[in-house]
């Protein structure tokens, strides 16, 4: 059995995980239909790895004997009016996970639940890389973003992210 908070934040992660793969569902359809079909891809592939994360914390949880809430995925509601918008909310969102995965480890170190933070330890080297990517995505697009050719190179670029599992197995 889990510590309540820790198994209730951890709950609560699964639906943030399964909004933030609705949110990039959306930024990868707002680029579609701007004809940046790389983008949409990069995009669509991020989407995929969050429905990851929103399974790795369910099966953590089922692991743990723990009982799985699902709650209301909440629309996505960025107004994106030019293509450097979603890359912003890319980064300020996965500023937020961050956070979040933070408390849930906070949780976990305070009641030494030293197999959650273990668990955790993925996460928080995952969110690493994905602030990380969100910064290059915009520091690339300020760079090249305001050339035609510029941005064809970067869609090309995107076009060629592929999905790969997580290396975290549970
Ligand atoms: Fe699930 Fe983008 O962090």
């Amino acid at each position: 059995m889990l510590n309540e908070k820790v198994s209730k934040l951890i709950n609560e992660q699964v639906n943030k995980e399964l909004y933030s793969a609705y949110l990039y569902l959306d930024f990868s359809i707002y680029y579609e239909q701007q004809g940046l079909d790389g983008f949409a891809n990069w995009y669509m592939v991020q989407a995929q790895e969050e429905r990851d994360h929103a399974m790795l914390m369910l099966k953590y949880l089922q692991l743990c004997g723990e009982k799985v809430t699902l709650d209301v995925v909440a629309k996505p509601d960025k107004e994106m009016n030019k293509l450097m918008d979603p890359l912003q909310f890319g980064l300020e969102h996965e500023q937020y996970v961050t956070s979040l995965i933070n408390d849930i480890y906070a949780a976990a170190y305070e009641v030494k639940d030293f197999r959650t933070m273990q668990f955790l330890d993925w996460f928080v080297k995952e969110q690493l890389e994905e602030e990380k990517n969100a910064e290059d995505m915009i520091k690339k697009m300020e760079l090249f973003g305001n050339d035609s050719k510029g941005l064809y190179s970067l869609d090309t670029e995107y076009a060629a992210r592929i999905y790969t599992a997580p290396s975290l197995v549970l």
